[in-house]
């Protein structure tokens, strides 16, 4: 309660302010402009504090700013990818009913736990004001819906399952940089080859990367529609199929970088960028980061066996229950389900939006790609970020691959900790 009401206190000092005095506050960037008097805050919780990450925030705040200049923007990220940090700072928050007036979370069961804990409003009258319904591809639409409620609006989707690759490393190891691979069993060949010319075969990072490299290896070797079995229960973590691909995805985390446990993504990808490295496994987010490097000095392609899937994930923004400023929330959901904002944010991003009137041509040409791959692919949910799981199941099996690549387990203790993990 105490710190509810000392950020009432503060949003009362706030809207005396004018954007001019709030320009001396921590959010220069993103309110500098006219003189306009503030008639309330938007304090927005994410984990995109740096890179391409921070560029598409940015751009989501002019929006905000250009459609609500009397809103000013209070940015509450904390770094780390994938909400590695973020996510237990946020449930401090929400513990001490202190939420942001919006954060973001993943489309799909990762809301489950904020739903269950009372801690996200029903948003589903914003869907109607935004005219949302018929913006957005009724896949998500059905994803989004939890017993007739809808908890957040996505601004974007992501593939979590590409590959991003210097083609003249893979020309100094003799291998063909347009060749592609059928599976995971070929890849690894390719791999091999490039560990024996001295260079980084595939570069890695911090754990929730390796989940991701994991789940890509699933996807790859038991083909869609038993990954999506894992999820439902109708695959059998136990079952051989799932031992073959635990004994490649051993192979391929042997022909990774060592020092990966403490390593960013981007400073992952950047060994690729860098010719220190031949491929990296990572979300589309990397195009971002990429910029005009893609398509000529970095190639990109699925993951080797899982052409024509979408292992989808969509980044999506909350009502928090409690939030102090109702306008600030408003506006900047509003900027969120808009399409100038979907726009702005996701040419920044590398992702694209999650509304489907958006025109390709204001996008890159990966983008382009992604909107008709995901248009007419096969759609998967990504686990790694939380489309596929609950946080409990999440973090389980985070802790067992954790487990298995630093070599406290062997494979069978990790199936068997993988079984348990949906219990
Ligand atoms: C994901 C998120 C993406 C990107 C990535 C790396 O979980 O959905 O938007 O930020 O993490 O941080």
């Amino acid at each position: 309660m105490r710190s509810k009401l000392m950020r009432g206190l503060a949003l009362a000092g706030s809207i005396a302010l004018t954007m001019g005095l709030a320009a001396c506050g921590s959010d220069d960037d993103n309110n500098a402009g006219q003189q306009v008097s503030i008639t309330a805050e938007a304090e927005v919780f994410t984990w995109w504090a740096e890179g391409s990450e921070k560029a598409g925030l940015d751009a989501l705040v002019s929006v905000m700013r250009a459609q609500n200049p009397t809103i000013m923007f209070v940015n509450a990220a904390v770094s780390g990818g994938a909400g590695s940090n973020a996510k237990d700072v946020l449930a401090d928050r929400l513990a001490a009913y202190n939420p942001p007036d919006s954060f973001q979370a993943h489309a799909g069961l990762e809301l489950t736990d904020y739903i269950t804990n009372g801690q996200v409003r029903d948003i589903s009258f914003l869907y109607d004001e935004f005219g949302l319904r018929d913006a957005l591809p009724q896949d998500l639409l059905d994803l989004l819906t939890v017993n007739g409620k809808i908890y957040s609006i996505p601004v974007n989707v992501h593939r979590a399952n590409m590959l991003w690759t210097n083609p003249t490393v893979l020309k100094d190891a003799g291998l063909d940089p347009k060749a592609t691979y059928k599976n995971i069993t070929e890849w690894i060949k390719a791999l091999e080859k490039v560990k024996a010319a001295g260079k980084i075969p595939l570069s890695v990072g911090e754990n929730w990367t390796q989940v991701q490299l994991f789940e890509s290896v699933l996807l790859s070797d038991l083909g869609a529609e038993a990954y999506v079995g894992l999820w439902d229960g109708s695959t059998a973590w136990t079952s051989a199929a799932v031992t073959d691909s635990l004994e490649n995805f051993e192979k391929i985390v042997s022909l990774t970088n060592d020092d990966r446990d403490e390593m960013s993504w981007p400073a992952a990808l950047k060994l690729v960028q860098d010719g220190k490295a031949a491929f990296n496994l990572m979300g589309d987010w990397a195009a971002g980061e990429l910029e005009d490097s893609l398509g000529s000095e970095i190639l990109a392609y699925p993951v080797p066996g899982s052409d024509g899937v979408f292992n989808f994930l969509a980044d999506s923004f909350t009502l928090p229950v409690g939030a102090p400023n109702a306008e600030g929330s408003r506006a900047w959901l509003e900027a969120a389900a808009s399409l100038e904002g979907q726009v702005a944010f996701n040419r920044a991003k590398g992702s694209i939006p999650a509304r489907t009137d958006a025109d390709p041509a204001e996008f890159s040409e990966y983008q382009q790609s992604a909107i008709a791959d995901f248009a007419s692919d096969t759609i998967v949910p990504s686990l790694a970020h939380g489309a596929a799981a609950s946080p409990t199941q999440l973090a389980k099996i985070a802790s067992a691959v954790e487990d298995f690549t630093t070599g406290a387990t062997t494979i069978q203790q990790f199936q068997t900790a993988l079984a348990a993990s949906g219990s």
